[in-house]
């Protein structure tokens, strides 16, 4: 058990602090941040799939009027470490993916910048590609492990007995799409080296992490931490893409080492962001559910199968939730990797528990449908006792909780089996459960100073748009005692001590606890009345941190789909979520965490589908004009709800971390809604109404 911060600050609806600025355009991105004539870039990239880079003639470029320096391959510095593939631009005249950085032009303004990038010419020796996905390849791998470390294959008691035997079963394959993360910002740096030229580097950078950025870029260039400085206030949204740098980052702080003492800036444009900011791999799954007439399952499995690229592995962990959701004596889950000449997949919101509750969830209602059990009560009858995975307690589960509250919100009594139709429209329901691990950070320090009668907290956090820069206080006013009107926040720099990663849904797991501590600190130090200049830290790893339990959050989402008899249109006037996720910080921040998690959830449901040409090896719709997200107009009411969840065991806010679970089990909810609507099963995301058509009545 952890000791509980009383809550005062906690639980209540505070404006964002950093609303005003953002209003008011004050607020300071990475490319608009203020420094004396900036010179501009703009990069140069690959247009084969794979081969080599056999010559770049720069001499037109270089005659362009503003234009300061051309980078290629062929010239650009040697890198202290080319370890990770994806960091080590201009390194090497090979081609590993269409639209990697093979060049970058500085000039005294962007337009020139890409003007002159546009008149370099490129000589390459091309190499056919494999850029195609597809269960049957004969050489998927089994990686060493997938992404946060879980393992690859699990395997409990006999699944294909168990499906053998039993009295009913689903057997399908499901697959969901190649997504791309479209955050409002773009990636976009500005580096500074001063002017020695090898000494120091300031970097304003869009990241989800100024101390991870920071390490990364020392790595690759060689420098100790003392070295570099990452500025982050504030971020145009990020939703696991600047989770991780990439290559535009390294590209930049080159790009300035070349021009010392003067500033340099790259912002990529929305179509190099679909070729180098990451993006969530397409997965097939496999899933296989057993069952006996009462709907208790004897078998869960699912074998995952999904991409990453040559240079550099990603697996995403797909088959992680099933370990975990429902009891089952026989269980297994297999992850495949297929490694193509592709840009390098990467995080994007709730990796793993994303895709990997699309299938499954769809599975649940096939099997409710069979057994002409509700879905709900499905679930409900399958609910673990303990995690099935490690055998312990959890901390706190209240899926059943979620589900029937969603249920009496949403109006889901006397449903039944088939939807009905309203004039032109078929009419359905939908739902399924949602998931995430409640995660906490290994390292993590806050420091806490009274000064002026004030109490200032400093840690390296970031706020992504997500809230930090409000929840923080409230967390350290009420650690403290103190009002949280006299508490100030200052993050999103490495000055300040260091802070992990905003990702996972741990930030303000881990960031809170270690203000928690430095608050502890603080007052056994210096009492109730400390003196002006008092000043404490704490780290995350003093913080109690239980091992005893399974920590997660769930959630329940219920969807109303109304599909077009006639065209196949399909509309989504209504979601809803009821969340279980521990202690909520702020209603108004959590609240746009979980709408927001949900609008992307329907996003990805209907609309959002990065199609691969494997022609030419690239995304062929990759901007914003026809890779698809939702906006207003796409979505009538999102309502989400939580539980008043206590949970001693996970830290000493209570609190479970909200960012991603929202976006988990809605696209499973769209798709059963469709089905109850229309009779029409939907495996395969995004549903269109091309899938739709041939099957309607
Ligand atoms: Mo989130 S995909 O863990 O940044």
């Amino acid at each position: 058990m952890t000791e509980l911060v009383e809550p005062r600050a906690m639980g209540r609806a505070l404006v964002r602090r950093d609303g005003v600025q953002k209003v008011r355009g004050t607020a300071t991105y990475a490319v608009d941040t203020p420094v004396d004539l900036p010179a501009y870039c703009h990069p140069v990239q690959a247009t084969i799939a794979r081969g080599r880079v056999t010559a770049m003639d720069t001499t037109d470029a270089e005659a362009v009027d503003g234009v300061l320096a051309v980078l290629t391959p062929f010239d650009a510095e040697r890198l202290a470490s080319t370890e990770d593939a994806e960091y080590a631009v201009l390194q090497s005249d090979e081609v590993a993916f269409r639209g990697q950085l093979i060049g970058v032009v500085i000039a005294e303004t962007s337009e020139v910048a890409r003007e002159a990038a546009d008149r370099v010419r490129v000589s390459y020796a091309g190499q056919p590609h494999d850029t195609e996905l597809s269960a049957d390849r004969d050489d998927l791998y089994a990686p060493g492990q997938v992404n946060a470390g879980h393992e690859t294959d699990t395997a409990e008691g006999d699944v294909a007995a168990a499906m053998a035997a039993a009295a009913v079963t689903v057997e399908q394959t499901y697959e969901t799409a190649m997504y791309h993360n479209n955050p409002l910002e773009p990636h976009a740096t500005t580096a500074l080296w001063d002017a020695a030229g090898d000494g120091f580097l300031t970097l304003w950078d869009s990241t989800q992490g100024v101390h991870p950025d920071r390490a990364a870029v020392c790595q690759v260039f060689g420098l100790a931490e003392g070295q570099v400085q990452v500025i982050c206030p504030y971020v145009g949204g990020g939703f696991g893409s600047k989770g991780t740098p990439h290559a535009n980052v390294m590209l930049t702080a080159m790009a300035a080492r070349a021009l010392p003492g003067r500033a340099v800036r790259l912002a990529l444009t929305r179509q190099q962001m679909f070729f180098l900011a990451g993006y969530r791999t397409p997965t097939i799954q496999q899933v296989q559910l057993a069952a006996d007439r009462d709907g208790r399952l004897s078998a869960i499995a699912i074998d995952v199968v999904e991409q990453t690229s040559k240079i550099k592995e990603f697996a995403e962990q797909t088959g992680v939730p099933a370990r975990m959701m429902y009891a089952s004596p026989s269980r297994r889950t297999t992850h495949r990797l297929a490694a193509l000449d592709v840009p390098v997949p990467s995080w994007m919101r709730a990796p793993g528990e994303c895709p990997g509750m699309f299938g499954p969830e769809v599975a649940m209602d096939e099997l409710a449908e069979a057994l002409a059990i509700d879905p709900i009560e499905l679930r409900i009858r399958n609910e673990p006792e303990v995690d099935p995975e490690t055998g312990k307690p959890w901390s706190s589960r209240h899926l059943v909780e979620c589900l029937r509250e969603g249920a009496e919100r949403f109006g889901w009594a006397g449903r039944g089996p088939r939807g009905h139709r309203d004039g032109d429209w078929l009419v359905g329901t939908g739902v399924a459960a949602s998931v995430y691990p409640t995660l906490r950070q290994a390292t993590s320090t806050a420091t806490i100073r009274f000064a002026g009668g004030r109490y200032v907290v400093e840690i390296g956090a970031a706020d992504l748009g997500t809230g930090s820069w409000t929840i923080l206080p409230q967390i350290a006013a009420d650690a403290l005692g103190v009002d949280v009107a006299d508490v100030d926040a200052r993050i999103g720099d490495t000055r300040h001590p260091v802070a992990s990663v905003a990702g996972g849904s741990s930030g303000t797991n881990t960031w809170g606890s270690a203000i928690v501590q430095a608050a502890r600190e603080f007052r056994g130090t210096f009492g109730t009345d400390p003196h002006d200049g008092a000043e404490a830290s704490g780290d995350v790893d003093q913080a109690a941190q239980d091992e005893d339990h399974a920590a997660y959050a769930f959630g329940a989402q219920f969807v109303e789909a109304r599909v077009h008899a006639d065209t196949g249109e399909v509309r989504v006037p209504r979601l809803l979520g009821v969340f279980a996720v521990g202690r909520v910080i702020n209603p108004r921040t959590a609240r746009s965490q979980f709408i927001g998690g949900m609008t992307m959830g329907l996003s990805m449901a209907l609309h959002e589908n990065s199609v691969f040409d494997t022609r030419i090896g690239q995304v062929a719709n990759h901007d914003l004009a026809e890779y698809h997200v939702v906006s207003n107009a796409d979505v009538d009411a999102v309502e989400a709800y939580w539980l008043d969840e206590h949970d001693p065991y996970v830290n000493a806010m209570g609190s479970k971390g909200i960012g991603e679970i929202g976006i988990v089990g809605t696209a499973a909810a769209v798709s059963n809604a469709v089905h109850h609507a229309t009779g029409v099963r939907v495996r395969s995301l995004p549903i269109t109404l091309d899938k739709l058509l041939p099957a309607l009545p």
